[in-house]
């Protein structure tokens, strides 16, 4: 399973980078503003920058919700970097610029999916990889793990090449959950990622070990 980072912080994605456990990142315009980029120019430039750190793909998001506004700024983000997947909402319009981007072999990342029939229509499109937000869905009492082990079952079936990128993954717990349901991808911030490092066994073991080191050899 590859762990992506959801974040546009570079300093959040050179931790992980140097941990040795990143497979890409994944962004969208909120992440974006949150870091304060903002114009046209200095967004394509963070870009960039993300993919000068992390080795493996980098979502980077269409702001254009019509056809050809989409298809506009996802050539420019996909030329951009050859690490770039540009990310589509699941919209009707969206469907068809995954179809075009598809046809083009430029790869996508069809994001905001809450259901299995939205996964099914982004992977007949032929999106490389489908976003579905399983944390916003456990807000309003649905199982967005469920909803990931559906889809993994779905594409199986009839041997879709798209790959589940489990999103809006909150915590540690659902780290470990999307991989029993065989995600192919998780992304989160770096916090639920080092939540997986530590335990008390751990650390009691490791203190004992040292201890009993120090006795005999100081
Ligand atoms: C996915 O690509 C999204 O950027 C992200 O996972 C959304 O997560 P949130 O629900 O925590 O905003």
């Amino acid at each position: 399973m590859k762990f992506f980072l959801d974040t546009a912080n570079l300093d959040q994605i050179r931790e992980a980078q140097e941990l040795g456990i990143l497979d890409g990142v994944t962004t969208n315009p909120s992440l974006m503003a949150r870091e304060g980029i903002s114009g046209r120019n200095n967004i394509l430039q963070h870009y960039i920058d993300i993919c000068d750190i992390v080795i493996g793909d980098v979502s980077a998001e269409v702001i254009a919700t019509d056809l050809e506004g989409m298809i506009r700024e996802g050539k420019e983000l996909s030329g951009l970097h050859p690490q770039i997947v540009v990310k589509i909402p699941m919209t009707r319009e969206g469907i068809m610029a995954i179809k075009h981007f598809s046809r083009l072999e430029i790869r996508t990342n069809c994001t905001l999916i809450f259901s299995i029939g939205q996964a099914l229509l982004a992977a007949k499109a032929g999106a490389t990889y489908v976003s579905p937000f399983i944390g916003r869905l456990d807000d309003i009492s649905v199982d967005g793990v469920e909803l990931i082990r559906s889809i993994v079952q779905l594409y199986r079936t009839y041997r879709f090449d798209t790959q589940v990128l489990a999103a809006s993954v909150r915590h540690s717990m659902h780290i470990i959950q999307c991989a029993e349901a065989g995600a192919h991808v998780v992304t989160c911030p770096l916090k639920p990622i080092l939540g997986l490092i530590d335990h008390p066994l751990t650390t009691a073991g490791l203190e004992k070990f040292l201890a009993d080191h120090r006795k005999l050899n100081s």
